[in-house]
């Protein structure tokens, strides 16, 4: 009988002083209320990965810290950097050892209303799934989530930051899974909706003579110019509609000459192959070169090339031929897309590099 009682109160106190215990650090997370969405609406929120300021804050640390490669020399950040609508400004993107991938970075501004498919491909569901993937690309950031747990586990302050952000009692229970939460949180609250387009749709402020037309061409709203047609995919408020299209930039006569396939490596359909995922044109003068592999410099290029209508490809959509712009409407179309530039999402201190 005492025997058994010294027993428990060994068994009690080796539970309770065991390592990697966190129960010390308050579990009381705060619900984060996103600011800034009254024109662009509401977003969808996984049930199981709602939005709080510790959840937040952990996905904005694992996203600054180069702790997530191999040789700890690049971030999620260093591929998609805040000032440039976390874009990094190549054609394509370089990742830690040196070698090329084949596609340009990604805005990740408004991502949470990104819900028809990640990536220029659509080959990703969700900002959960897709948070896992960057750390073990080989071209990316080239490490694996096994070895970045372990650093995880023995980090000053992560451990804590996993508890307080998803209740954890142990570091032992720090799961990739739980990283990808707080990464997927983190790109959930980056939205821009405060741009000119925004405030004039406000009835603050008026359009200038040149975004004037270039709206009127952009949303085919005078029928004595030549229709831009380019609202049908990328409509507002998100300046796209999420879905897939060919818009006649490859060079290619047959299937077999697409150099970038797109949608089709998901659902290898002939009727996707060349379709990419049209982009939001939100912030767009701040993410040049443009196009899935960074083929254009300026925004004055990818308005010659609509006018002119592209290459004659299999799959290219009907709305994409010769539209013969006017001068005032190529001029207008780029003094209109800048309207749509919007970075306040900066000033949110949550968004911002939290190591500088
Ligand atoms: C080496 C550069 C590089 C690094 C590092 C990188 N990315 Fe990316 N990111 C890209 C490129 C390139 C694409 C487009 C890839 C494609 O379509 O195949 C992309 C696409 C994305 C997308 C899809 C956006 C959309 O609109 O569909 C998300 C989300 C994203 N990255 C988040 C992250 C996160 C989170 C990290 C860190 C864990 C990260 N990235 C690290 C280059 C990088
Ligand atoms: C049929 C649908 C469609 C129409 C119409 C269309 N676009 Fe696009 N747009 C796309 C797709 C798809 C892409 C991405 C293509 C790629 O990279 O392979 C794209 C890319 C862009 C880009 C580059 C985005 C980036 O992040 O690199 C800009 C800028 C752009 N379009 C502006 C316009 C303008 C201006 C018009 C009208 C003159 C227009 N688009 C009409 C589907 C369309």
């Amino acid at each position: 009988m005492k025997k058994g009682l010294y027993f428990i109160v060994i068994l009690f106190v080796a539970f309770s002083c065991r390592e990697g215990d966190l129960v010390d650090t308050e579990y009381n997370p705060t619900p984060y209320i996103v600011e800034g969405t009254e024109y662009l609406g509401p977003f969808p929120v996984p049930p199981d990965n709602q939005l709080t300021h510790e959840g937040i804050k952990l996905g904005q640390h694992l996203f600054y810290d180069p702790i997530l490669s191999a040789n700890n020399s690049m971030s999620c950040a260093s591929c998609h950097l805040p000032e440039k609508a976390f874009t990094d400004g190549n054609a394509v993107s370089v990742g830690i050892d040196g070698i090329a991938g084949i596609r340009s970075a990604m805005s990740l501004v408004n991502a949470a209303y990104f819900t028809k498919g990640l990536f220029w491909d659509g080959r990703s569901d969700n900002l959960e799934e897709q948070a896992l993937l960057p750390v073990e690309d080989e071209i990316e950031l080239h490490h694996n989530w096994g070895d970045v747990i372990e650093e995880f586990k023995e980090h000053p302050t992560y451990p804590q930051m996993f508890r307080e952000a998803f209740g954890i009692e142990d570091k032992e229970e720090i799961r990739k899974e739980l990283a990808a939460k707080a990464l997927a949180q983190f790109q959930r609250i980056i939205i821009s909706g405060n741009s000119k387009f925004d405030r004039v749709n406000n009835g603050i402020g008026a359009f200038n003579e040149e975004q004037f037309v270039g709206l009127e061409t952009f949303f085919d709203v005078n029928p004595l110019i030549a229709d831009g047609e380019c609202g049908h995919c990328h409509n507002d408020p998100l300046f796209t509609t999420n879905q897939y299209f060919d818009n006649g930039i490859q060079d290619a006569k047959t299937l077999t000459e697409y150099t970038d396939i797109g949608l089709a490596n998901v659902t290898n359909r002939n009727l996707d192959y060349g379709k990419m995922r049209a982009p939001t044109l939100r912030n767009i003068e701040l993410t040049a070169p443009y196009m899935h592999d960074g083929r254009f410099q300026t925004l004055e290029e990818v308005v010659e090339h609509y006018s002119k209508g592209g290459h004659a490809t299999p799959n290219r959509d009907p709305l994409i031929r010769e539209l013969g712009f006017s001068e005032e409407q190529k001029t207008g179309l780029v003094a209109f897309m800048k309207a749509l530039t919007d970075t306040s999402y900066l000033d949110n201190p949550y968004v911002r590099n939290p190591f500088k």
